[in-house]
């Protein structure tokens, strides 16, 4: 099959593209490596374009000359500090971006499947694990935006009947994070040495799922969902606190860290749980997690 993955010099781009490559897929990638990197994949030359999904008549010929018939739409602004900062400029990537590709995806003619790399953040602040069909409520311009992709996807299915697939995915880890979130962070100042870390709020929990689970879930969804339209949650279905996951570095580690709240760190508006209800995920496809927070934590700090 060749499948297109935009964003896929990303965080978790780079993480499904490592997965696919096992099966013998031939990969294309479309990514204006804003925040990627071309060195997170291996694929040659030719099938990377380099190009801003902003641009309508740059993605339509690019469309057209791959032909794929499987497209995971992966490319966005997503760090909500970043996005609330410049709310225009990732509202227009990921809103008319999104656009762009539905329309060059119709105009190409070849693609069979399309999957949308949606969030968490479409959902209100909800204390209990968050399953599909829960209200949805942003509370952010990211999480606006996303939910802009999701109901321009649908329509684009409704249009074209292209089986199309939205996963919302949680707070994910792993290696090549790309952003500047807790984990990465955390890494970062116990890779500098440091024993006594700047963090933000402590108390809040997130649902941590290790980016090679995601890919695997991913992989399965797209062995499993040949029609249609579906809506997943993609997460661990268990949350950790700050505190856990400082925890989790001492015990790999050996050693005590101490945190400091940081002020300067500290969201103003902020979820205290954000948990997944994956029942639907792993029923539908026999996808189950494998990846504990303190394995990935280990790989982390051995890399
Ligand atoms: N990381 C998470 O925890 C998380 C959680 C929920 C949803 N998501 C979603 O998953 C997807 C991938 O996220 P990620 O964590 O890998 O982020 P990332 O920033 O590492 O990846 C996004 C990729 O899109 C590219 N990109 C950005 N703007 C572009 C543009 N205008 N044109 C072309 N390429 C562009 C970037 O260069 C980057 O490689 C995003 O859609 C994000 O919203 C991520």
């Amino acid at each position: 099959m060749k499948i297109l993955v935009t964003g896929g010099a990303g965080f978790i781009g780079s993480a499904v593209i490592k997965k696919l490559q096992e099966s013998a897929h031939t990969i294309f990638v479309i990514d204006n490596l804003s925040f990627g990197n071309r060195a997170f994949i291996s694929i040659p030359d030719q099938q990377f374009y380099q190009i801003d999904i902003r641009d309508a008549d740059a993605m339509e010929t690019a469309l057209r000359e791959i032909q794929p018939e499987i497209v995971l739409h992966l490319a966005a602004i997503h760090f909500i500090p970043y996005c609330n900062q410049h709310p225009f400029e990732s509202s227009d990537i990921n809103i008319r971006g999104t656009m762009n590709l539905l329309k060059a995806i119709k105009s190409c003619g070849s693609v069979q499947q399309y999957l949308f790399a949606s969030t968490a953040a479409v959902y209100p602040i909800i204390d209990e694990a968050i399953s599909e069909d829960a209200e949805k409520k942003p509370m952010d311009i990211y999480g606006l935006s996303k939910l802009a992709g999701e109901e321009l996807s649908q329509k684009f299915h409704q249009e074209t009947n292209i089986t199309t697939i939205i996963c919302r995915f949680f707070n994910a880890f792993g290696p090549n994070e790309t952003n500047p979130h807790l984990i990465p962070e955390i890494q970062q100042q116990v890779n500098n040495g440091l024993r006594t870390i700047k963090l933000g709020n402590l108390t809040p929990k997130r649902d941590f799922i290790h980016t090679s689970d995601m890919a695997n879930a991913i992989d399965a969804l797209l062995t499993h969902m040949k029609q249609g339209f579906e809506i997943f949650n993609l997460g661990r279905g268990i949350e950790y606190s700050v505190t856990e996951v400082v925890q989790a570095f001492e015990a790999q580690l050996n050693q005590r860290i101490e945190i400091e709240s940081d002020p300067s760190r500290v969201r103003k508006v902020e979820r205290m749980h954000l948990l997944s209800d994956i029942s639907k995920l792993t029923r539908f496809t026999g996808w189950t997690p494998k990846i504990s927070l303190e394995q990935g934590i280990k790989t982390l700090i051995n890399s």
